[in-house]
Parts: structure tokens; sequence; C-alpha cells
């Protein structure tokens, strides 16, 4: 994993080298300077210190930094921060309500124990965010075709069966929890 440092930045960039951004990220606006190849999951990490956003593969496979880029489920670590100027992040800290209350995804997956040592949890509860949020009709898909929805999400723990049942569950709650809105929705 790589861990991009204050420090690093410092060495590796002058001050006329980085560039100004300003983000808004799970609803506050945010204006930084960063050094222009700095990705968004380590700004997010260590800038934002929001680190519910994990860091596996570092090249896009395993599906782990997967944040909400304008709605949309986007792999932070093939992303640098300066290209989401201007762009509205949702990480995984925006899914439940201020009140504490659970978004449905995440109901569903702590009532089906879809998590063993959880590293992978994040990128699948953006993931699953999303897809609830696009397709009404997961209630009763099959097994094969969740499997096929959540395949850009790799778990080394669970073998998947509670996951897929946590998808089903999650598009069931999300039809009927008033807790309805998604985070992107929330604004
Ligand atoms: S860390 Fe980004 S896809 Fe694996
Ligand atoms: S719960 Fe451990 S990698 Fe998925």
């Amino acid at each position: 994993m790589t861990e991009t440092t204050a420090a690093t930045e410092a060495t590796e960039y002058g001050p006329d080298d980085l560039v100004e951004i300003e983000v808004e990220v799970n609803g506050t606006v945010v204006r930084e300077k960063v050094p222009p190849r700095l990705l968004l999951s380590d700004f997010l990490r260590h800038r934002l210190r929001l680190t519910g956003t994990h860091v596996g593969c570092e090249h896009g496979v395993c599906g782990a930094c997967t944040v909400h880029i304008d709605g949309e489920p986007a792999r932070s670590c093939l992303t640098f921060a300066a290209q989401a100027h201007g762009h509205r992040v949702e990480t995984v800290e925006s899914l439940a309500a201020e009140d504490g209350t659970l978004h449905p995804v995440q109901r569903a997956f702590k009532e089906c124990h879809a998590l063993q040592c959880g590293f992978c949890t994040p990128g699948f509860l953006m993931s699953v965010a999303a897809l609830i949020r696009d397709r009404d009709d997961l209630r009763t898909a099959s097994d094969e075709e969740i499997r096929e929805q959540i395949a850009g999400n790799i778990c080394r723990c669970t073998g998947y069966l509670n996951i897929v049942a946590a998808v089903r569950r999650a598009a069931e709650l999300a039809g009927e929890t008033t807790h309805e809105t998604t985070p992107d929705e929330r604004g």
C-alpha cells in the first residue's frame, strides 16, 4: 500500500507545483492545494482523515477504495485528487444519517453477517448503495445475477454467500424503509 504522506508531498513537489482544488466531500466543500499526482484515495485518507475508504490493490482491481463521484461509483485509487476538482465525492462515512441511523445497505450487511475482517466492506457498501438505487429489481434477482453485479468488488474472507444475501436484503430494506435517500440524494 502507498502511504502518501505530507513529507512525501513536500519533498517531491514545491509550492509552485501544487494545484488548488475544490471538492465537495460528504456535503462539505473542501479547498486544498495538492500535488498533481496525489491519488484521491490518499487525499481522502491522509488529508481529510476519511479512513473508511480502504486501499487494497491500488490498481483498480479489488474495489476496496470505491467512493461515489457525482453519485456514481468510482475507484479512488485510479483517480487523481485533482480530477475531483469541481465534483461531488461521497465516502462510506456519508452513508449513515447524522443521527446514526444506518443506510439500508449497512443494515443489510449487519443483518446478514456479510463481513468478516471488514477490509473490503466500505467498497462493497458504496458499490451496493449505488446498485440498489439504480436497480429496483434486485429483490428477486438470482444469486448469479447479483454476483455479476458485484463482480467489481473482491472479498477474500466470506465466500460471497452472505454478501449476496445482503445485497438482496438491502434492496428489500431500501424499498420499505423511510431512510430511503442515498448520500447523493441527500446532497
Ligand atoms: S485499491 Fe482501488 S481498486 Fe483496489
Ligand atoms: S470481509 Fe475480509 S476481505 Fe471481505
